[in-house]
């Protein structure tokens, strides 16, 4: 197991594998896992907002034992020029364990790379990886297993496709991402996730064609078109993403027993349709709870006394 949780392809198969049958564990048998973090602190530190992030962690640490300690953007010095380097290594001397939500990818590895301490993603502009950990855990909840399945992802090719990429590949599901012109997901980690679907003996499809993605597919998954700190872009974005919502009709050219997923937060009308996003094949309450189970599990592997 890496020392840090920054990104799903550092993992192995079997090390996802392992965190999610954690999760379903801490997630039925919570009790059993109240001493694990026992007087451990987590610093929880956050460039941006957050509702699912902030309160399933500053949660989970406390029911593993220990505490959490909020770093909002204005409370900590590095607005106002101190180094992450040295952030990192002041924590270090006092924290258990790092928990980072940042705008640019670079800087939660600067942290990880400068902390003795674990250090966790809470998302960047690259990836959510702790988003996907309890998305994994969902699906495997909701079909008994993982791999073989189809995942299909319409939207930007933002973060969260990036991690559903990986993630997908690494459990050996078939993933699909169906994307507007110009909003393709890197390069880099199309070439990532095929040489990872390879070897797990599953597929991957990057199509601009919405019905084409969810053909067959087990999960519908989408996200907001404009992410934070894209807020200016959201006008032009709402034109260009025009056909990408997941509406009755898209969401009826799945399988019948597909489920829809998203991150949230969501905008009903804009990247899913209210009747989708509160219909029956919705589970986007699961995977919002399901947060607070994987990210035990990640704490507990990570930072645990005794796993
Ligand atoms: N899905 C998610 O990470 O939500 P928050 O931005 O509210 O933390
Ligand atoms: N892509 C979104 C995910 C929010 C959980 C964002 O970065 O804002």
């Amino acid at each position: 197991m890496p020392k840090d949780f920054l990104a799903l392809a550092d993992f192995s198969t079997e090390s996802l594998r392992e965190l999610v049958t954690l999760a379903h564990d801490v997630k039925r048998n919570p009790r059993a896992y109240q001493n694990a973090c026992a007087g451990q602190t987590l610093a929880m530190i956050f460039q941006k907002p957050s509702l699912r992030t902030r309160v399933s962690f500053q949660t989970g640490i406390f029911q593993l034992g220990g505490q959490g300690i909020y770093l909002g953007p204005t409370d900590i010095q590095l607005h106002r020029g101190e180094t992450i380097a040295d952030t990192a290594a002041v924590l270090s001397r006092y924290v258990d364990g790092i928990m980072a939500r940042v705008f640019g990818h670079a800087d939660v590895l600067e942290l990880a790379n400068n902390a003795s301490v674990p250090v966790i993603n809470g998302l960047s502009d690259y990836n959510h990886p702790c988003q996907v950990l309890a998305d994994l855990q969902t699906v495997s909840e909701k079909f008994g297993t993982l791999e073989g399945l189809k995942f299909a992802y319409i939207g930007d090719g933002n973060n969260m496709a990036h991690s559903i990429m990986l993630g997908c590949a690494k459990v050996g599901m078939n993933v699909a991402i169906a994307h507007p012109e110009g909003y393709a997901p890197l390069a880099r980690v199309v070439t990532e996730t095929q040489a990872i679907a390879t070897a797990s003996g599953s597929g991957v499809q990057i199509t601009e064609d919405p019905y084409q993605a969810v053909a067959q597919a087990d999960v519908v998954y989408t996200d907001v078109w404009a992410s934070m700190g894209q807020e200016d872009e959201a006008q032009e974005r709402l034109k260009r993403f025009e056909g990408f919502e997941i509406t009755t009709d898209l969401m009826a050219a799945a399988k019948s027993s597909a489920i829809f997923m998203h991150c949230l937060p969501a905008h009903r009308g804009e990247e899913v349709a209210a009747a989708v996003i509160d219909g029956p094949q919705s589970v986007v309450f699961d995977q919002a709870e399901n947060r607070l189970h994987a990210q035990k599990a990640i704490m507990i592997s990570l930072m645990g006394t005794k796993h």
